[in-house]
């Protein structure tokens, strides 16, 4: 089992990320523990509700709720169970949201429209199993991590591919806009294979979809989706190499202290009461 440890180079930690939150948090709210935000009417729709600086309620765009944006295409994370979506992202970000006091609403829309969607106002938070990286992070904040991903390589049973090695010359599919791409897409000499040797899908599912067709050789993605895929399709694999190790966490806008530090708190608590670990065990079984 090998790292690519260029690859790795690019990566930075969750952790680091959380050591500048919390503690001197100024002026805004002192974190009313039961706080609900007022219960009897339900959202003055607009009229009253932009007043600046309301102290009880959290730093979000809307009064009252936390928007999300994802990309519902990443089983266990978030996906479509019917109309609704549902997994682990949707399901922290819920338990987030009613111990912020606030109602979650979530917008699906492709992959890097979600992560451009709090940086312009769209949403307030991005959580779509996006993993931290030091280009990201000019652009936006990052929360603690909350989960570990890691790049995997699906190819077909009886593919050529065995090693990292073999991807030298492949056609690899991805989704664009993820790390996958982002490594992949990258020159040789960073670690990548070369863009003309990148085919960028819209989805997970499109790329695996394209690999059983025989259009692309491989395709580069998250673990858990690729368990997934796998799963739902016949004939594939995934090898046993990693690829990548990478952390997830909620990104926001850059410079959206009040709102970092309300999900860190909130993470934490969800950590400390074992809520985070009761939702990722409904979803992967080891
Ligand atoms: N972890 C990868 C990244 O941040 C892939 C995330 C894709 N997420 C999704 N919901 N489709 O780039």
């Amino acid at each position: 089992m090998k790292l690519h440890t260029k690859m790795m180079a690019l990566l930075v930690a969750g952790a680091m990320v959380f050591a500048t939150g919390c503690s001197s948090s100024s002026t805004e709210s002192t974190t009313e523990e039961t706080t609900t935000t007022e219960e009897s009417t339900e959202s003055t729709e607009g009229t009253e509700a932009t007043e600046e600086g309301t102290e009880t309620s959290a730093a979000t765009l809307e009064e009252g709720k936390l928007l999300m944006s994802t990309n519902a295409t990443f089983p266990p994370y978030e996906y479509y169970d019917g109309d609704t979506i549902v997994g682990i992202d949707a399901e922290i970000a819920a338990a987030l949201a009613e111990k912020m006091g606030v109602e979650l609403e979530i917008a699906d829309m492709e992959f890097e429209s979600a992560l451009a969607a709090v940086q312009t106002g769209q949403s307030d938070m991005v959580m779509a199993g996006v993993t931290v990286t030091e280009d990201r992070l000019e652009n936006m904040d990052f929360t603690e991590s909350y989960a570990t991903g890691v790049q995997v390589v699906i190819v077909p049973e009886d593919s050529d591919i065995t090693t990292i090695d073999d991807l030298e010359g492949k056609l690899i599919g991805v989704q664009q806009g993820t790390t996958g791409d982002i490594y992949c897409s990258d020159t040789p000499e960073n670690g990548g294979y070369g863009e003309e040797n990148v085919q960028k899908f819209g989805s997970g599912p499109l790329a695996v979809e394209a690999l059983k067709n025989g259009q692309v050789d491989c395709v580069v993605i998250d673990n858990e989706p690729a368990k997934s895929y796998v799963e739902a399709n016949e004939g594939l694999k995934i090898l046993d190499t990693e690829f990548a190790v990478e952390d997830y966490a909620i990104g926001v806008a850059k410079g959206n202290t009040a709102l970092l530090d309300e999900l860190n708190a909130a993470l934490d608590e969800l950590e400390a009461d074992g809520t985070l670990q009761a939702i990722v065990d409904k979803y992967i079984h080891e």
